[in-house]
């Protein structure tokens, strides 16, 4: 898989792809992912990629051109380009993994206050990843690369995401570690039991208790 993703910040990615998991997968080459400032794709003197809106009004707009060339420079006919904006359809684990099967996204990150409406005609999908609106789309395309990534073949174990939170629509289980008591909070009986079949059982009404306290609207 390939992630390439496009922003006027680029040194915002370096703590995000320079460790922990997500190092660890590009090291392996479990995924390329490669950061792109658009500003090159200017092809103005200054570099400029934003103007001031046609009809008046405050603020600045992306224009189309350079964030269009750096687009047709990568796209091939596998890539899939997703534009992050508030407007978009709202991320979903079901949609990471709808997209962890592609073999080439390319990722736009919006800025400033907004962009020429024109360049949603060169982007496949428009993505949110909630309601509310953030600076720009660097962070919201963080949020969609991890998510997609960790669901990569050999990126993490596959038991691990298969029992987590949205799978079949149900929030993790509890989990615990030693100590069996902290300061007189115990470790349920049925998980010192040994008796996997319980456990397991146990794990499950635990799930299905916690998505209805919790995240009720999932069950429906
Ligand atoms: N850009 C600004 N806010 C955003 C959001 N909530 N989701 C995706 N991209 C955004």
């Amino acid at each position: 898989m390939k992630i390439d993703i496009l922003t006027l910040f680029p040194s915002m990615f370096d703590g995000f792809l320079n460790e922990s998991i997500i190092k660890r997968a590009r090291d392996k080459k479990l995924v390329e992912i490669q950061v792109i400032n658009f500003r090159d794709f200017s092809k103005l003197s200054n570099h400029q990629v934003d103007d001031t809106p046609y009809g008046g009004g405050g603020g600045m707009v992306l224009r189309c051109e350079p964030l269009v060339s750096a687009i047709e420079s990568l796209r091939t006919p596998q890539s899939k380009v997703i534009l992050m904006c508030p407007q978009g359809k709202s991320f979903k684990e079901t949609h990471a993994k709808t997209l962890s099967l592609e073999k080439h996204l390319i990722l736009v990150c919006g800025h400033y206050e907004g962009f020429d409406e024109r360049i949603r005609e060169f982007v496949d999908e428009e993505v949110s990843i909630g309601d509310y609106v953030l600076t720009g789309g660097e962070l919201p395309a963080m949020v969609v690369t991890d998510a997609i990534t960790r669901l990569l073949p050999g990126v993490i174990k596959k038991e691990s995401w298969e029992q987590e939170s949205f799978q079949e629509n149900l929030l993790d289980y509890p989990t615990y570690t030693k100590p069996s008591d902290f300061r007189g909070l115990k470790v349920p009986e049925v998980l010192l039991s040994g008796d996997h079949a319980k456990i397991k059982e146990w794990r499950y009404q635990e799930q299905v208790k916690k998505t209805k306290e919790k995240r009720n609207d999932l069950l429906k």
